[in-house]
């Protein structure tokens, strides 16, 4: 016992041996004096030492889930889609409320890109569980004069996000006093997606428009700011019903490919906007969450052009 507490003390004093001494040696204490005197700093040292590492501890020690705090929340937000999409379960295990931020609002979103023009497009419809909350809300938003953006998923995060980047393009053209352009507003909305990636933005984005060399550009993104250039694009609840269509009507250009080729479509402007409107007559058909009316906006060298189409009602 008293061995391990002689090792103890060594410990501490070549722990402390940098401290300097020489105050103590050349004040005119006694040697008795300049001992106690050690030894009383050496062990208020120990004690502060002891009292740190103990905050250290309680500071950093790992606390239960902490990590997977992400993933629960991902969790809850499948739980509260499953919930919202199909009629309450009576009988089975009581569901607890558990606080969820996210709503699916659906609505689906569509985009082609020519060699001189962009094409986005996307239905009116509000949709909530099985209610309809308007029919009439728009999901495309204009960013610069030459690059749109459609989002589907929630409806209050879209808003936010298209606020956030509509607000930066414009503090952009104060200080660089010209717009921002295409390339440029894709890049920085996969920054903003990707800054929130602990709780993301739930938003599934399609930008369109007309890039610096005048050629039509679509990026397409995930929740969390993945994104990339195509020719054609789809999102939201009509995606599995019309990304076929398109990519049987459209030959995407693969993303291997070296020199990079760039994927606008073959189509002239008259085809690819019969295609989006067949493409969401098809859609209007089977997803429930897809219908009203479609806002068509062609983005060309003459500026932004919108035109509607009508949507089944039910
Ligand atoms: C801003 O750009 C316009 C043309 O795009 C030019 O006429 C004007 O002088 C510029 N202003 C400044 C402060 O550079
Ligand atoms: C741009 O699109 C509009 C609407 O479709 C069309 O009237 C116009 O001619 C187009 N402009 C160019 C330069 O292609």
């Amino acid at each position: 016992m008293r061995a391990r507490a002689k090792r103890r003390s060594n410990t501490l004093s070549t722990l402390f041996s940098s401290i300097p001494r020489s105050r103590c040696t050349t004040s005119g204490k006694t040697s008795v004096d300049i001992r106690s005197h050690h030894r009383s700093r050496r062990c208020f040292s120990g004690i502060l030492i002891l009292t740190l590492s103990y905050n250290v501890y309680w500071q950093i020690r790992p606390r239960e889930g902490s990590q997977s705090r992400c993933y629960q929340k991902l969790n809850n937000l499948d739980r509260k889609m499953m919930l919202s999409a199909g009629p309450q379960q009576h009988g089975g295990p009581t569901q607890h409320a558990s606080w969820s931020p996210y709503d699916n609002n659906g609505g689906t979103c569509v985009a082609v890109a020519g060699k001189d023009y962009c094409v986005i497009a996307a239905d009116t419809r509000m949709s909530t569980g099985f209610n309809i909350l308007t029919r009439d809300q728009t999901k495309v938003c204009k960013l610069t004069d030459k690059c749109l953006i459609a989002s589907a998923g929630f409806r209050a995060d879209a808003i936010t996000l298209h606020k956030t980047l509509q607000t930066r393009g414009i503090m952009y053209k104060h200080s660089h006093n010209k717009s921002m352009s295409c390339v440029a507003m894709a890049q920085m909305l996969s920054n903003t997606l990707y800054m929130k990636r602990f709780f993301p933005y739930y938003a599934f984005n399609l930008l369109g428009g007309i890039d610096n060399e005048g050629k039509g550009a679509v990026y397409t993104y995930d929740a969390i700011g993945s994104y990339e250039r195509t020719g054609y694009s789809c999102q939201g609840s009509g995606q599995a019903l019309i990304m076929p269509i398109l990519d049987n009507q459209l030959k995407a250009v693969s993303p291997l490919l070296v020199p990079p080729q760039d994927g606008a479509t073959p189509l002239t402007q008259e085809q690819a906007v019969d295609l989006v409107k067949d493409c969401f007559a098809t859609a209007g058909e089977r997803d429930i969450y897809t219908g009203d009316e479609v806002e068509i906006y062609v983005i060309n060298a003459s500026g932004v052009h919108k035109q509607t189409q009508e949507l089944k009602l039910d």
